[in-house]
């Protein structure tokens, strides 16, 4: 299924080196991937290592580190097509777009979504491959193109997945008492009520940034599917080029799901994927300068904390690393119509100008901001900020240099 790495204590250095070598082969191998728009060859992923950043929870059990370290491995695998890469695909392994401050982090890697909006009523044409383009593929005879038909196309960022196992763990309860709560600015502010296709039940959805899912596994499930081209036991049926199903059934050799349950463990590679994630640390927080001390103040008089909530906490979890912690994301999870910046793509329960508040912890190892990138700098991003952002952002605006200084200072500490 995928390269084998042994495995071993945390040494996060060590993986990193392992992925970059085996990436490049893999690379040079597969030859330039074809499929507008990207580069003429995907980039080997650069980890970008920096202290602290990518250890597991403190507290983890002997167990859970296994897990740990085992889904380490599998996250920075490199697939192949014998091992069910493709036929379409926008990556050979997960390390290759979260790498930015240690594996599991952000990176600049944009993937492009698509759809077509006739009188406000968003089609996301998914009988022509939508909304999610996947840009390479294992034969050029399969490109995805982007359909003439679509009037909307929006690119979105990588994320960071640092602490997501404590994001996982807050209840449902805790974000809906959330949403009802009455807000300052008129800030609204709605759960995303999604079917969590691990168990089918409906959830409040908290991970992307549609807040498209509930948890890792189902997230995992999707990413395997719809970034690798890697068929499993949720998502059992494999992406067909632009819709096209006898092309699909030209090149598929591979037998669906294609992710196996390994009866040792009783895991498939989802599984142990979703374990790294669960069991991933948050960022840490940097120095807390006398500036950065001040520029909290000036967080919560700007209104940022409304939907930036400091804290939230976890439920009761049998892992008593995530059992009653608290979680210091700065988001409520919640989606806010955010005005002209949106990304115009509607998903799951998310509408096409709705957007989930990002967690702003490990700030400093995400550049570039915003949903698609568009923002080099924090500045930037509270600059864009519209629809329910538009008071704070104004209130931010007024500050006097100096202070919005000690802000940003603050925000660099996260
Ligand atoms: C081609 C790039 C790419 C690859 C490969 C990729 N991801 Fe992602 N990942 C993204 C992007 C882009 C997002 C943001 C998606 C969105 O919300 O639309 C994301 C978001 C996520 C999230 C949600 C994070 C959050 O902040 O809520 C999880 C979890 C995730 N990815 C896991 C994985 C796993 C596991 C793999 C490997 C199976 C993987 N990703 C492979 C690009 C990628
Ligand atoms: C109404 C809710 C709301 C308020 C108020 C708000 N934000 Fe945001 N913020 C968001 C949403 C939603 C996004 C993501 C928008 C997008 O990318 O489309 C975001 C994005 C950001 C980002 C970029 C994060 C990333 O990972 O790319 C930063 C930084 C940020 N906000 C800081 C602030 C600051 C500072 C304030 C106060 C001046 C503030 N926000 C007020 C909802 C809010």
């Amino acid at each position: 299924m995928k390269n084998f790495f042994s495995p071993r204590p945390w040494r996060p250095v060590l993986a990193v080196t392992a992925t970059i070598s085996v990436c490049a082969t893999s690379l040079a191998q597969l030859g330039p991937p074809p499929g507008p728009p990207g580069p003429p060859t995907a980039p080997a992923p650069v980890v970008n290592t920096i202290a602290g950043f990518g250890a597991p929870l403190p507290g983890l059990t002997r167990p859970q580190i296994e897990a740990f370290n085992a889904g380490l491995a599998e996250f920075v695998a490199v697939e192949t097509p014998e091992g069910g890469l493709g036929p379409i695909f926008n990556g050979r392994s997960c390390v290759e777009c979260h790498s930015a401050g240690a594996v599991g982090g952000a990176s600049n890697v944009l993937v492009t979504r698509f759809g077509r909006t006739v009188d406000g009523q968003f089609d996301p044409l998914e009988s022509q491959g939508g909304s999610l383009l996947q840009r390479f593929a294992i034969n050029p005879q399969l490109r995805e193109t982007i359909p003439h038909e679509a009037n909307v196309i929006a690119q979105r960022q990588s994320t960071p997945l640092f602490g997501l196992g404590l994001i996982e763990a807050i209840p449902d309860s805790a974000i809906l008492a959330n949403a009802l709560a009455v807000k300052a600015d008129g800030v609204k502010g709605r759960a995303a009520i999604v079917t969590d296709i691990t168990t089918g039940q409906p959830r409040v959805g908290r991970l992307g940034w549609k807040a498209q899912q509930a948890t890792l596994l189902a997230f995992s499930a999707d990413a395997y599917l719809n970034e690798m081209g890697i068929t499993n036991r949720f998502f059992p049926k494999e992406n067909a080029p632009n819709g096209n199903e006898e092309l699909l059934a030209r090149f598929k050799t591979t037998p669906d799901p294609e992710d196996e349950i390994d009866p040792a463990t009783g895991k498939g590679d989802i599984d142990v994927a979703a374990d790294f994630m669960r069991f991933l640390a948050p960022p840490p927080r940097a120095t807390i300068t006398p500036q950065a001390a001040a520029g909290e103040s000036l967080f919560l008089q700007s209104g940022c904390a409304v939907c930036h909530t400091p804290a939230l906490r976890t439920g009761p979890n049998p892992v008593a690393a995530l059992d009653r912690k608290t979680v210091n994301l700065y988001s409520d999870l919640l989606l806010h119509d955010m005005g002209t910046l949106n990304d115009g793509i509607a998903q799951a329960d998310a509408g096409t100008r709705e957007m989930k508040t990002p967690p702003l912890w490990g700030l400093r190892a995400s550049a570039p901001y915003l949903h698609d990138g568009r923002a080099t700098t924090v500045d930037a991003a509270i600059r864009a900020h519209d629809g329910e952002g538009a008071p704070s952002r104004e209130r931010y605006l007024r500050l006097p240099n100096a202070l919005r200084q000690q802000l940003l200072a603050f925000l660099g500490t996260l």
